[in-house]
């Protein structure tokens, strides 16, 4: 490590990122790690990249809160859209109002009901690599990423198929809008987005009341609980699509372009199959589909020394601690049979991924067969990165399939 890695870590600023970072945050994430782990930004908040702290951190949720209202007032203004969206979110709040929100999501996403998804995911998957077969030339992100978890998570929720055309634009504009720094056109994108999600939820809401569905229908599960207000139920309903959608494209498409970049790796997966479930938990390790994460301290801690006090906002970076060499073996080198594999892609904790068996299953599924169907499968122009820190993935995967 040099003196210009110690003046990298000091000065960073994650309001104030180029395009060198957006297309490898690394070399930054590690220079964080090594000189000042539990970094002070010129905003006053903190920025943590260790494995360790982050760990201990998304367990304590004593010491750490979810609440944004705080944050989010001055970010969106308290009357805004995106600010009742966010702060209405089970993400973004604590107990005992998560929990109750929580309770009936993950209720619904037992082993059982994940086992009879896994055939529609097979068939919708095969039939976009059908199509994906007559093209030839073909973009991994639009023709195939994109393509699954809209599907999925329109599934869970049973919205109907003819209505799920504008569910991909309104969840990048309001995920989007959770940026460290944005400008007035994702502000207002994100805000119009919500208005638009929220009133068509409203329209699904009040015919699933008239015909509900079974146990295996989240929306239906979450009408049962009859203390969540109509509000709060659209605005979960906004939050579980959107949280389901822009994670997992970028799970299969950051997945493919590992392996169409590691010859070796895909060689290898070709060759063992069954080693898709560790290569998945690698590919999200390697590259965290969602690479920050917040809190707010609401009780003095102190981590490495660093006093923290109440009131105190924190980003932990979960792409840096997936890369921490005191919890991974030479964390830098892609390796799809990596065990153990700790990594913290979901959060841990209270709050961690309630739909991470859903992610877990689209990813093994569409990385699987595409390697396998495709053996030939290669990128063919130059990837465009999202430029966003929050969620890291490809805009576009341009490939030739045959
Ligand atoms: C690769 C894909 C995914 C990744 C990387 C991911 C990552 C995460 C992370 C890091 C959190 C914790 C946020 C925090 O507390 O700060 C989270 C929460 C959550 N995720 Fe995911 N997610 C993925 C896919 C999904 C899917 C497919 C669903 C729904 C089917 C989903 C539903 C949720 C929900 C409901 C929460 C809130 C949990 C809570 O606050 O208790 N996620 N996710």
């Amino acid at each position: 490590m040099s003196v210009d890695e110690q003046a990298l870590a000091g000065g960073f600023d994650p309001n104030r990122l180029d395009a060198a970072f957006y297309d490898n945050p690394y070399p930054v994430y590690a220079a964080l790690r090594s000189f000042d782990p539990v970094h002070r930004c010129p905003d006053g908040t903190y920025f943590l990249s260790r494995y360790a702290d982050l760990d201990r951190i998304y367990r304590d949720r004593t010491a750490f809160s979810s609440d944004k209202k705080q944050a989010f007032a001055p970010k969106y203004g308290v009357d805004s859209p995106l600010y009742e969206h966010h702060t209405t979110s089970l993400v973004f709040n604590d107990a005992p109002y998560h929990t109750r929100v929580r309770r009936p999501i993950v209720g619904a996403l037992t082993p059982h009901v994940l086992k009879a998804m896994e055939p529609d995911v097979v068939a919708l998957v095969d039939t976009l690599l059908d199509r994906m077969e007559a093209q030839s030339d073909v973009d991994l992100i639009a023709d195939y990423a994109a393509a699954v978890p809209v599907e999925v998570i329109g599934n869970l929720l049973r919205v109907p198929r003819e209505d799920r055309g504008p569910l991909r634009g309104w969840s990048l504009a309001i995920l989007g809008a959770l940026e460290p720094s944005l400008t007035a056109a994702q502000l207002e994108a994100g805000n119009r987005a919500v208005t638009e999600f929220c009133a068509y939820l409203r329209e699904l809401i009040a015919q699933r009341r008239r015909h509900p569905g079974g146990d295996d229908d989240l929306l239906t599960r979450l009408l049962g609980d009859d203390q969540l207000t109509e509000t709060e139920l659209a605005q979960n309903c906004v939050f579980l699509l959107n949280a389901g959608h822009e994670t997992t494209t970028n799970l299969i498409g950051n997945g493919l372009h590992l392996l169409l970049t590691h010859a070796d790796s895909l060689r290898q997966l070709r060759e063992e199959p069954q080693l898709i479930t560790t290569a998945v938990e690698e590919c999200l390790r390697f590259e965290s589909s969602n690479q920050l994460g917040n809190r707010l301290v609401v009780q003095r801690s102190v981590v490495r020394e660093v006093v923290l006090e109440p009131g105190t906002y924190l980003t932990l970076c979960i792409g840096a601690a997936n890369r921490d060499s005191d919890e991974f073996n030479d964390p830098d080198r892609f390796d799809i049979a990596r065990q153990p594999n700790r990594h913290l892609a979901f959060a841990a904790g209270a709050h961690a991924c309630a739909g991470m068996a859903v992610a877990r299953l689209e990813g093994r599924v569409a990385i699987a067969r595409a390697v396998q169907r495709f053996p030939s499968l290669q990128l063919s122009g130059e990837p465009a990165r999202g430029r966003r820190a929050r969620f890291r993935g490809f805009t576009s995967l341009p490939a030739r399939v045959g």
